[in-house]
């Protein structure tokens, strides 16, 4: 069954099509890909799924629901989350308070400028900790739950990203570039964090420009370049399909 289904979206900036008529599926329980060259249109794509940008004509499904340009703190309500390619965590906070944010997050188009009032979140602040020690446990993060954020190294703070999202019980989660910037044991960290998450039941939209990670844990991949979809099928397909490697790598070869 597909839980995500976009159908024909596309957004312009001014002249520029950043998204035109892209169209495909992620089915239930499968890490789905979406690799493209940089201004391929990726961010924007999931900015529309989203509900951060507006999207110009289109539609998008979840469970056969129609979300179209629904606001971002219904999709949360529908347990449907995204991390950023830029990192948003609020340096000035703990670990445990930035997980915490995402147990109430109200999304609006600058996710998290620190400008939540924090006090008032949470009505069972200890029921959330608690839930929020497992998840910061589960990856491995136990030990920095109470340090400051900004202490701590670009690629734990991918990691508090990724639990902080997990804290809505996510049923689609989307991953903007989760492990960009990092060194390769931090990237097969996350890629089995992700791999885990994916076979507790998350679904999971992956935007990554690791070739060698796509290759390993997708179930299927959607290609874009100029903000068309270029391709769409298994890591073996795409990686033998020319018109990917032409776009992609200037012909060279898509295995890492
Ligand atoms: N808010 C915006 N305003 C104007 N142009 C934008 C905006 N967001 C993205 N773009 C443009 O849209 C294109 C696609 O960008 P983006 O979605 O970030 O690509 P990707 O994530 O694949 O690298 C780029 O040309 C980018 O400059
Ligand atoms: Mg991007």
């Amino acid at each position: 069954m597909s839980l995500l289904k976009v159908e024909g979206i596309s957004k312009s900036f001014g002249g520029l099509k950043a998204v035109d008529n892209i169209s495909f599926e992620v089915k239930e329980g499968t890490i789905h890909a979406l690799i493209g060259p940089n201004g391929a249109g990726k961010t924007t794509l999931v900015n529309m799924i989203s509900g951060i940008y507006k999207i110009d004509s289109g539609d998008i499904y979840f469970k056969n629901e129609k979300i179209t340009n629904i606001p971002t703190h219904q999709l949360v309500n529908k347990h449907i989350m995204r991390t950023f390619q830029n990192l948003e965590i609020c340096e000035n906070m703990t670990v445990m308070e930035n997980v915490l944010l995402g147990f109430n997050i109200k999304m609006n188009k600058s996710l998290l400028k620190c400008s939540f009032q924090f006090e008032s979140i949470l009505d069972d602040e200890e029921k959330y900790t608690h839930i929020a020690l497992s998840h910061l446990k589960r990856v491995g993060l136990e030990e920095y739950a109470y340090t400051l954020c900004s202490q701590l190294s670009y690629g734990i703070l991918k990691k508090v990203e990724i639990v902080r999202a997990l804290a809505i019980n996510p049923k689609l989660l989307l991953l903007d570039e989760p492990v960009a910037g990092l060194n390769s044991t931090e990237t097969s960290e996350i890629a089995q964090i992700i791999k885990e998450i994916s076979q507790e039941g998350v679904t999971v939209l992956l935007i990554e420009h690791d070739m060698k990670m796509i290759m390993n844990i997708s179930d299927e991949i959607t290609v874009m370049n100029f903000g068309v979809k270029l391709a769409q099928g298994i890591p073996k397909e795409i990686s033998s399909n020319k018109d990917v490697i032409k776009a992609y790598l200037g012909g060279g070869t898509l295995h890492a």
